[in-house]
């Protein structure tokens, strides 16, 4: 018996690092596991290697900034397994820069695919949670949303804003039988690689986090689970931490 049998879960950002962890840990716990990202071939390589272990998924394409496309996702989703029960919304980018040079180009980039796709993601299954007076929503935010990051302002109030959406919807649709919580982690990935390439930048980063060392994306991903099992059915508009102290 797995903790997730007969749970459908979707994954945005599925395709890398915390989203694709979060994805094949989920699957081992018997979830079915829609695998969505703006790469076509990350989210299929994802998914075949949760096929080619013995789990059910599938993947899709979409852009999360794009209502039309998302709702596409989440009807294919929900016809391939009938429903979605979990959305694990781990997609994010990042465009470092101070903000006396930032454009406004980029910070509102950020902030749509960081924040504005958050809130594109929760509409697309809110009319089926609400139908089915249940779902879980798993959002993502960061140290940057809690603390700030300097280089980073863009990212930081995007980040900032996932956590009132989080409480928001926590709030406003706990009537429905709906949660909505948000996971704060730190790990080595493809977003972090640009701190970890630069060794004085990794040291003053590494200098900041408690524990002094970074996670893998493995790590993070039982948190995942947790959020996305009957486990966390009493908890809503949490934050829930993963990131080796540096929020404390
Ligand atoms: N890595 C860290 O240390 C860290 C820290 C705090 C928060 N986070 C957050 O964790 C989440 C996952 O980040 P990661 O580190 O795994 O990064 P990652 O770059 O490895 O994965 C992000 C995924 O999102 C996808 N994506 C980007 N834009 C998209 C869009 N518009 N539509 C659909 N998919 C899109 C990318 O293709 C990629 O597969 C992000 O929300 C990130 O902000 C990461």
């Amino acid at each position: 018996m797995g903790r997730l049998d007969n749970v459908t879960v979707m994954v945005t950002g599925g395709g890398s690092g915390i989203g694709r962890a979060g994805a094949i840990a989920m699957a081992a716990e018997g979830a079915r596991v829609a695998v969505l990202d703006i790469d076509d071939a990350l989210a299929t390589r994802v998914a075949d290697e949760i096929t080619g272990a013995g789990g059910a998924a599938r993947a899709w394409r979409a852009d999360i900034t794009s209502p039309d496309e998302m709702t596409a996702a989440v009807d294919g989703a929900r016809d391939w397994a009938g429903g979605v029960d979990v959305l694990f919304h781990s997609a994010g980018i990042v465009a470092p820069a101070m903000l006396k040079d930032m454009t406004v180009e980029s910070f509102e980039r950020v902030v749509s695919v960081n924040l504005t796709g958050a809130f594109v993601c929760l509409k697309a299954v809110l009319p089926h949670w609400i139908e089915a007076k249940r779902g879980k929503f798993i959002g993502v935010t960061s140290p940057a949303g809690v603390r700030g990051q300097v280089g980073g302002g863009n990212y930081a109030a995007a980040k900032g804003g996932v956590i009132a959406l989080v409480k928001t919807a926590a709030a406003e649709l706990a009537r429905y039988g709906i949660t909505a919580n948000a996971l704060l982690p730190i790990a080595a990935t493809a977003m972090s690689a640009k701190v970890r390439e630069d060794p004085k930048l990794e040291e003053r980063f590494l200098s900041m986090i408690p524990l002094r060392r970074w996670a893998s994306p493995e790590d993070i991903a039982p948190s995942v689970v947790y959020l996305a099992s009957s486990d966390s059915d009493y908890m809503t508009g949490s934050i829930l931490s993963v990131d080796g102290g540096r929020t404390i």
